[in-house]
């Protein structure tokens, strides 16, 4: 049974409590002490993370610990490609062998295929090797050879050069997203996601690298919960098309550099500390079964290379995808998550930064935060003179929690209406708020059906200030390095489920992001995934993502001239 832990097991968010019998267990630590109640704890709640089994108890965990489904944004813009992914298929008429003949099976194999016009195979894998005899025979020496750079990656009888099937993955923090596509079409038959498994220890990625760091099996363990999600969304994707994984000639991965080293088994120590750097930044192909993916016994994973040690190939493929700097004077490209990537591009020249926005966004962080799932308030409205709230929820569902546009929204609407003043601080004289003396001010938004009220509190607010002051700092940053103003913008693109959902007059009301002409703004969807979509179908597209990433420049905020001035300034509302 999954739980939810925010905070990977650190024993801070609180968020992971359980309630078990008392019996065979661990005493509570002083971190529990710290985070729940004597009152909780006489009534056997606990800290999942904290707590030991020493044999046989029960354990139930409330509907709060667990991990809901979330709405996944799987779809993105995308454009047109020419399929070139570089893989191909040749199909062969060998001669069979006779007494006059008899020459070895893969002899007779690299003859048809120069005669093809095509170069003798290079290295074939072992398994390969196997299968060559059993193919030739099976359809009257007829088989068709699918051939990746000069390397053979599948055999079978018979033609079968109309089945060219590839996977592109987006291997997000929070979530994976894949995606089958036809390679002879670039035509995308199926697309599916998944919340990433590796959430369960750690929500952000600082959480799951100081995780990969602490544990001997840590880095292992997050590897094999990525290939495992990975592997899970490839073969439900085959299995919905009805097409054998091993017909998967070839897979794309994208994702940030955290995501990227754990899957390929880098070390991620060095993207811990200052100056965070990337252990490889180069493209890479790995066997798709050397990290136990399914996949044609010699097919290839193409990883395209991480621009920064905080900027990943995902922020490469929405670049890609985003027709970077076509017509615009300046473009402003923003993909918001836990970590957001921020790209301003001005007259040809890209600059990136990097920002810790943190899961504010993503409501998990906020007292009644949830992830984008039925029941959820995903849009508050405040009216500005008589401060009453509305919302509405996901699938028009009673309300139990509120997720990330929810409450951005709510932010957004107590600014306006005044029941937030510009530093962040709820008025407690403020319609729906309520106080006690000592404690902190709170907003009720609504009340579940059990007549709960769901709350905004003063720490919320907090949150979303800083994750909003992080974002606005990037932008504003990016902006000073090239001399330009928000009124100098002609496009910003927002990507990512969270770019896609929120309203973005809410966003410029907080001040996440400058006050411009809403009509050059474009929420995009899932940019990263139909990146790396067309980085699976052409060769062409996987050079330009080359040059782009060479021609960008990446800024490091922590050293920029009076960072913590651009950071000071963007926390006020
Ligand atoms: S307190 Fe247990 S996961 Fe955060």
């Amino acid at each position: 049974m999954e739980i939810t832990a925010p905070c990977g097991g650190q024993g801070s968010c609180g968020r992971c409590r359980v309630q078990v019998e008392a019996d065979s267990l661990s005493l509570p630590s002083e971190r529990e002490r710290e985070v729940l109640s004597d009152a909780e704890l006489d009534e056997g709640i606990r800290l999942a993370c904290h707590t030991t089994v020493d044999g046989r108890t029960r354990v139930f965990v409330p509907e709060m610990s667990r991990p809901r489904r979330q709405q996944l944004q799987l779809s993105g813009k995308t454009r047109s490609v020419v399929p070139n992914p570089g893989v191909r298929k040749v199909l062969l008429e060998v001669p069979a062998p006779t007494l006059s003949d008899p020459r070895a099976d893969l002899d007779r194999l690299n003859e048809a295929l120069t005669s093809a016009g095509a170069l003798p195979l290079g290295e074939i894998d072992s398994a390969l090797l196997g299968r060559i005899g059993p193919a030739l025979r099976q359809d009257d020496w007829s088989v068709t050879l699918s051939i990746d750079g000069g390397d053979l990656i599948q055999i079978e009888p018979g033609d079968t050069t109309e089945d060219i099937y590839g996977i592109a993955v987006d291997l997000g923090s929070t979530k994976i997203a894949a995606y089958l596509v036809d390679l002879n079409t670039g035509e995308t038959l199926g697309a599916r996601g998944k919340m990433n498994p590796q959430m369960a220890y750690g929500e952000d990625i600082a959480s799951r690298l100081s995780y990969a760091a602490e544990r001997a099996d840590g880095a292992h363990r997050l590897q094999q919960l990525a290939v495992d999600g990975i592997g899970e969304l490839m073969r439900a994707l085959c299995e919905e098309a009805g097409i054998p994984p091993d017909h998967v000639l070839k897979v794309v991965v994208v994702g940030n550099t955290a995501m990227h080293h754990l899957l390929l088994g880098l070390s991620t120590t060095s993207l811990t500390a200052a100056p965070f750097v990337p252990v490889a930044a180069t493209p890479l192909d790995v066997r798709a079964k050397d990290l136990g993916l399914p996949g044609a016994p010699g097919a290839t994973i193409y990883f395209p290379p991480p621009i920064a040690g905080f900027v990943g190939s995902d922020h490469l493929a929405m670049l890609l995808t985003s027709e970077l700097n076509r017509g615009r004077r300046a473009l402003l490209s923003i993909d918001i998550g836990t970590n957001t990537e921020i790209s301003l591009s001005v007259r040809g020249r890209t600059t990136a930064v990097s920002c810790a926005s943190g899961p504010a966004f993503e409501g998990a962080a906020a007292c009644w935060g949830m992830r984008a799932a039925p029941g959820a308030i995903e849009r508050v409205w405040i009216d500005p003179e008589t401060q009453a709230v509305r919302v509405s929820t996901i699938g028009d569902a009673e309300p139990i929690g509120i997720c990330g546009s929810g409450i951005l929204d709510c932010v957004a609407g107590m600014v306006e209406a005044g029941i937030v003043n510009a530093r962040g601080h709820i008025q407690r004289d403020a319609r729906g708020v309520r106080a006690t003396a000592e404690g902190p001010p709170e907003l009720v938004v609504t009340e579940t059906a059990e007549g709960e009220a769901i709350t905004v509190t003063q720490r919320d607010v907090e949150q979303i200030q800083l994750a909003k002051a992080a974002i606005r700092s990037g932008i504003e940053v990016l902006m000073d390095n090239e001399g330009i103003s928000a009124a100098d913008l002609d496009g910003l693109i927002l990507a990512g489920a969270f770019g896609t959902f929120i309203d973005p007059l809410s966003a410029m009301e907080i001040g996440m992001l400058p006050a411009v002409e809403p009509g050059i703004i474009s929420q995009v969807g899932n940019a990263a995934g139909a990146g790396a979509v067309e980085l699976l179908v052409s060769t062409e597209r996987r050079l330009e993502a080359l040059d782009i990433g060479r021609k960008i420049e990446y800024l490091e905020l922590t050293v920029y001239p009076d960072y913590s001035r651009f950071f000071a300034r963007a926390l006020r509302f």
